[in-house]
């Protein structure tokens, strides 16, 4: 069975909604959702703080009983905190002030070198390293080269279509790259913007060993609580 990863940066957007307030916690959200039986729990601490802070990092980090993987840009600022906070998995991901949430997997052909880089400064520090890339074999057979532990592929251009056609080719495009990637050996997991009705699809696809979730789940918690949120996601991932 694939695991779930639950990213809490969402409870966190809820908080910052109002500067001068405490609550809600991430870091409650987190205990709760390893007590429901998330795999693990990612943060995604972004430059401009919209959401996670420093602060929540540390905490998470000592109160994280599954893992904690920290999701951030590959720039000199974010690699020192990882490189303090010692996270169980690092997720680089392309970062744009403008954007809404993360848009689009990294360009390994564009920035590849400058990511091989911070590759192995944090896998010589001893933490491992995903990167967050589009399903497309050329980005694959790029993170490979630069040794990357894990790729992520990003599933929002699946998720966003409308047209059934354009969700299969999506779709196809997602297999196709979980498979070269597990041919070459590298760890493969899934996310962004994944919900209740789209992990459905993902049945049969024994390659992909991990989903990141976060939206869905913190808009589902808000309604039912934490607890049920995860669990009702963990008996859909448990069926595929
Ligand atoms: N994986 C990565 C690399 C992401 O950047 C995000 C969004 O922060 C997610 C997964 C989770 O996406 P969503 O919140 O849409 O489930």
């Amino acid at each position: 069975m694939a695991g779930l990863a639950v990213n809490v940066d969402h409870v966190a957007t809820l908080r910052e909604a109002r500067e001068y307030v405490n609550y809600p916690d991430p870091v409650s959200a987190a205990v709760l959702a390893e007590v429901a039986g998330a795999d693990g729990i990612v943060v995604h601490l972004r430059e401009d703080r919209r959401h996670i802070q420093d602060e929540d990092v540390k905490i998470l980090r000592s109160i994280v009983q599954t893992k904690l993987i920290l999701e951030m840009a590959a720039t000199s600022e974010m690699i020192e905190t990882a490189l303090s906070v010692k996270p169980d998995l690092v997720t680089l991901v392309p970062e744009k002030r403008s954007e809404l949430t993360t848009e689009g997997g990294l360009n390994l052909i564009v920035h590849g070198n400058a990511i091989a880089e911070s590759v192995a400064t944090l896998q010589n520090a001893g933490i491992p390293v995903s990167l967050f890339i589009d399903p497309d074999p050329e980005q694959v057979k790029l993170a490979h080269k630069i040794n990357a532990t894990i790729v992520e592929i990003h599933t929002g251009a699946f998720c966003e279509s409308k047209a059934q056609r354009k969700k299969d080719r999506a779709f196809s495009r997602i297999e196709d790259a979980a498979k070269l990637a597990h041919k070459l050996k590298m760890g493969v997991n899934a996310g962004h913007g994944l919900c209740y009705q789209t992990i459905k699809a993902f049945k049969g696809l024994g390659e992909i060993k991990e989903f990141s979730i976060g939206h869905s789940i913190i808009a589902r918690a808000v309604l039912v609580g934490m607890e049920r949120a995860v669990r009702d996601m963990i008996a859909l991932i448990k069926e595929l």
